[in-house]
C-alpha cells in the first residue's frame, strides 16, 4: 500500500462493465415448471425473461467478466488496482470469491474481499470503496455487484421463482483531490424485519465421533414473503431518498436518472411517483433480466453508460434494497 494522500477528498466515476450468461429462461419457459403464465407475471413484475448461470458462469467467472469490461473501459492498466469489493450472497467460494477475480485479472496490487448485504450489496460495496478512497488510503477501485440466485431459489415455488436471474456488473471509482462526484448516501438495516427474506443455513446435526456434534453446512431455498417485501420497499425507499435530497440540498426535479435495485417495475413506478420523478427518468431492464441481485445497479447502469442515456456530469440517484432487511440510497454525478 502506497503512503496515504490526505489530499484525496473526492471520488470520480471512470468506468462501468456487465456481464450476463447466455441461458435465457422466458416467461413461458417457466409456466412448463410451475403453474403460471407470461400475462401473470409481466403484469405483476414487469418481468419478461431472465438469464441463469451454467458451467462456466458462477460467480466468480461473472465477476470477473464485468470487471474486466469496467477496467478497459476506464482505460485502466490492472496493476494500478489497488481495491476489488465484490458485493455477492451467492460466492462460489463462502471464504470469498474476490480474491479468484483479482488472481484472474492480474490486479496483483489489488486487496480483494468480498462484502454481503443481498439486494443492498452493491450499493453497500460501493459506499464502503468510496469511504476507502476519501480516507486517502486507495487511489483506485473496482466494485462488482454479482449474483446467482438461480443455484437458490425453489424452482418449485411460484411466488418466487419468477423473480430472479443471474448477472454480474462493476463500476471502476477514483479517488481525487479536485472535486468530489459522490455527493451523498445513506444506509439502514432493520434485522427485526430479517424473515421477510432469507437464504439461510440448514443446520442438520451430525456427529464428529460418540458425543460430539457437528452442524453439517448447507443452504436451504430462498424464502420470502413477497407482500411484506413489496410493503417495505415502496415505504422506505422513497423516504431514504427525500431524506438524502434533501441533507445534500437536491430537489427530486434535479436528478437526470433513477436507478433503484431492478426488483419489480411495480416498485420502481411506485418510488418515481411518491419521489415526483417522471417515468422517462427511471431506468429499467428487468423485463430482460429479472432480478439479479447484487448486479441490478450496475448492470442497469452499464447499459445506459453504453448506450449514452447516463452522460457525464448527470446526477443518479440510486437506491438498494432486500433481505436484511437492509436499504440505501446514493446521490451521484457521472464522471
Ligand atoms: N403465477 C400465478 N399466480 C401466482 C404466482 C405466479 N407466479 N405467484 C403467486 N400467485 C398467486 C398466489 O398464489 C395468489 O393466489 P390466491 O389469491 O389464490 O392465493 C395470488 O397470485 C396473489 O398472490 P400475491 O402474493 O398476493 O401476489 P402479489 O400481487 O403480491 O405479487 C410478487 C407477488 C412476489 C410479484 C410481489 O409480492 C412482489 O414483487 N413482492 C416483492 C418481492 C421482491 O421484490 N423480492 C426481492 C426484493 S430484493
Amino acid at each position: 500500500m502506497e503512503e496515504k494522500n490526505l489530499n484525496q477528498i473526492g471520488v470520480s466515476f471512470k468506468g462501468s462493465g456487465s456481464y450476463v450468461p447466455d441461458q435465457i429462461l422466458t416467461n413461458q419457459k417457466i409456466s412448463q415448471k410451475v403453474d403460471t403464465s407470461d400475462e401473470w407475471i409481466k403484469s405483476r413484475t414487469g418481468i419478461s425473461e431472465r438469464r441463469i448461470s451454467s458451467l462456466g458462469d458462477n460467480v466468480t467467472d461473472m465477476g470477473y467478466k464485468a470487471a474486466l469490461n469496467a477496467i478497459d473501459n476506464a482505460n485502466w492498466d490492472v496493476k494500478t488496482i489497488d481495491l476489488i469489493v465484490l458485493a455477492t450472497s451467492t460466492p462460489h467460494d463462502l471464504f470469498g470469491s474476490a480474491p479468484s477475480i483479482q488472481a484472474k485479472l492480474g490486479a496483483s496490487n489489488a486487496v480483494a474481499f468480498d462484502l454481503t448485504a443481498a439486494c443492498s450489496g452493491f450499493l453497500f460495496a460501493l459506499i464502503t470503496a468510496s469511504q476507502f478512497l476519501k480516507g486517502g488510503n486507495f487511489k483506485r477501485a473496482v466494485v462488482i455487484g454479482a449474483d446467482q440466485l438461480s443455484s437458490f431459489v425453489d424452482w418449485k415455488d411460484r411466488r418466487s421463482c419468477i423473480l430472479f436471474g443471474d448477472g454480474a456488473g462493476a463500476l471502476a471509482i477514483e479517488a481525487t483531490n479536485e472535486f468530489d462526484n459522490f455527493i451523498g448516501f445513506d444506509m439502514r438495516t432493520d434485522g427485526k424485519r430479517g424473515s421477510f427474506l432469507n437464504l439461510p443455513s440448514k443446520n442438520k446435526k451430525d456427529s464428529i465421533i460418540d458425543n460430539i456434534d457437528f452442524l453439517s453446512g448447507s443452504f436451504s431455498p430462498i424464502q420470502m414473503n413477497g407482500q411484506e417485501v413489496y410493503k417495505f420497499a415502496v415505504k422506505e425507499v422513497p423516504i431514504i431518498l427525500d431524506k438524502l435530497f434533501r441533507e445534500k440540498n437536491y430537489t427530486s426535479d434535479q436528478v437526470d436518472w433513477l436507478v433503484l435495485h431492478q426488483a419489480n417495475q411495480r416498485i420502481l413506478d411506485s418510488v418515481g411517483e411518491r419521489l415526483k420523478i417522471p417515468r422517462e427518468k427511471i431506468l429499467s431492464n428487468l423485463e430482460k433480466y429479472g432480478n439479479t441481485s447484487a448486479a441490478t445497479i450496475p448492470l442497469m447502469m452499464d447499459e445506459a453508460i453504453r448506450n449514452q442515456n447516463i452522460k457525464q456530469n448527470d446526477i443518479i440517484a440510486t437506491s438498494g434494497f432486500g433481505a436484511g432487511l437492509s436499504w440505501g440510497a446514493a446521490l451521484i454525478k457521472w464522471g
